[in-house]
């Protein structure tokens, strides 16, 4: 008999497949649970038309740019179609290029070195888009969206600045900034505007000609292609100015002992040989998530976030953090502490017992939690395309029965990681595994 899904449950089943549906892991108490991924926005699984492209380019994979062979002006016709489909992606106009990456870190240092002035940027940003910027003026961000870009105003009001660079969707809280509006505030102000698109490139179509951003930073690991390239997109100008990023082969046009004649972007921040795999991963997911249509990832999403939210706050002990009181939207973060357990041991305890992975710590935001008040961590749960109401139901389940006290476990802290004892489960896996090579825990 066919089964019949409910309008509901159709609405938060997986809406795409990923790698790693199917994974089963051990529990220190025995047995095995499919692996209920948590874990998102650091890494996303990628999806299976990103491994479907993989596989279907590894016979082809030779050098990009640099051979005659048949298999090379492929390899060099798929980087290049890869650089257009991003640029559909995100609606990039004639004078905005698409130079590739290793990640959003990369993407935001490689910026840093091209921005002729100062950077302003909000105290509640990842690492990586706060600590690259050559002449930063940090601003704090306060309690609502709205007192905080009055004070990113004062701050471009007080002195010019050239670059303003802002979260697209805090990696700690999902929250979205009004985007479109911090772009016009900082034109009209003569700043250009970056988005540290990490979070949200995932989860909302961006569309660079709509919002009028002048550039965007994104990674391959985060938006379902985890084959080690990243994004940086924008205005030609500061690009082609500013110094190479790396210097080497195929950022040039010429070269004599003597002299260097530098190429324009991208392949003046590219040298090196390119990675191809990363740029086609990049580009099948970027053809994927725009086919699957974003308004059904933000429902879906929305609907996960509610029911993840709910259930959690409905828990004694259970607080739900936010950074802003009116934050207009949120992609799918969904961070917690639980009062009397320490992040590490709530996480190590999750994973263990339930087969959930989620991620603990400050998430390399350190001022941003420290605003919140958690300099110790807290837990993050994020979701996106593969998750469901039943992953959903599971980790409210378990952090039920850690607050009721029923944990089948001890768990201690050794060299500040939490960790089960005695530890069960071997993390070893294939050719590791048949080698008995030296576990890492
Ligand atoms: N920046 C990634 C995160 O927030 C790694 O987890």
């Amino acid at each position: 008999m066919t089964a019949v899904l409910s309008a509901d449950a159709c609405r938060t089943a997986p809406i795409a497949q990923v790698s790693g549906s199917d994974l089963l892991v051990p529990l220190v108490q025995g047995g095995e649970l499919p692996y209920a991924n948590f874990d998102y926005a650091a890494s996303a699984p990628a999806l299976s038309q990103v491994t479907d492209r993989i596989a279907e380019l590894l016979p082809t994979y030779a050098s990009v740019h640099r051979g005659a062979g048949y298999a090379s002006r492929i390899s060099t016709l798929t980087y290049e179609n890869a650089r257009e489909s991003v640029s559909r992606f995100l609606n990039c106009s004639e004078d905005q290029v698409v130079v590739f990456t290793r990640n959003t870190t990369d993407s935001l240092n490689l910026l840093a070195q091209c921005v002729p002035g100062s950077t302003v940027v909000l105290d509640v940003e990842h690492h990586a888009n706060l600590l690259p910027w050559n002449d930063a003026r940090v601003v704090t961000a306060a309690d609502t969206v709205e007192e905080t870009i009055e004070r990113l105003v004062a701050e471009l009001c007080t002195k010019p600045a050239a670059l303003l660079a802002v979260t697209g969707a805090s990696n700690v809280t999902g929250e979205i900034l009004p985007i479109a509006r911090l772009t016009e505030i900082a034109h009209r102000l003569g700043t250009r505007i970056l988005v540290d698109a990490a979070q949200l490139a995932p989860h909302r179509r961006i569309d660079l000609q709509e919002c009028g951003v002048d550039y965007i930073a994104f990674s391959g690991h985060k938006l379902y292609a985890p084959f080690g390239s990243g994004v940086l997109a924008g205005r030609r100008d500061w690009l082609d100015q500013a110094q190479p990023y790396l210097a080497g082969g195929g950022a040039v046009r010429e070269v004599t002992t003597t002299s260097t004649e530098w190429a324009c972007a991208p392949a003046r921040h590219e040298a090196g040989s390119p990675n191809v795999l990363g740029a086609a991963a990049i580009a099948a997911a970027c053809e994927t998530l725009q086919a699957l249509d974003f308004d059904a990832i933000a429902e879906h999403e929305k609907a996960l976030t509610e029911q993840l939210t709910d259930g959690l706050s409905a828990i004694v002990g259970v607080d739900v953090v936010r950074l802003w009181a009116d934050a207009p939207d949120a992609v799918g973060i969904v961070t917690f502490t639980v009062a009397g357990y320490e992040p590490g041991e709530i996480a190590a305890f999750l994973s263990a017992e339930h087969g959930i992975g989620v991620r603990d710590g400050r998430f390399c935001a350190h001022p941003a939690l420290a605003r919140l008040g958690l300099s110790g961590g807290a837990v993050r749960a994020s979701l996106g395309l593969g998750s469901s109401s039943d992953d959903v139901q599971r980790l409210i389940d378990a952090v039920k029965i850690l607050v009721s006290d029923q944990r089948d476990w001890n768990y201690e802290k050794t060299a500040g990681s939490w960790n089960p004892v005695p530890e069960t489960r071997s993390f070893l896996v294939g050719s590791d595994e048949k080698a008995g090579a030296a576990e890492c825990v």
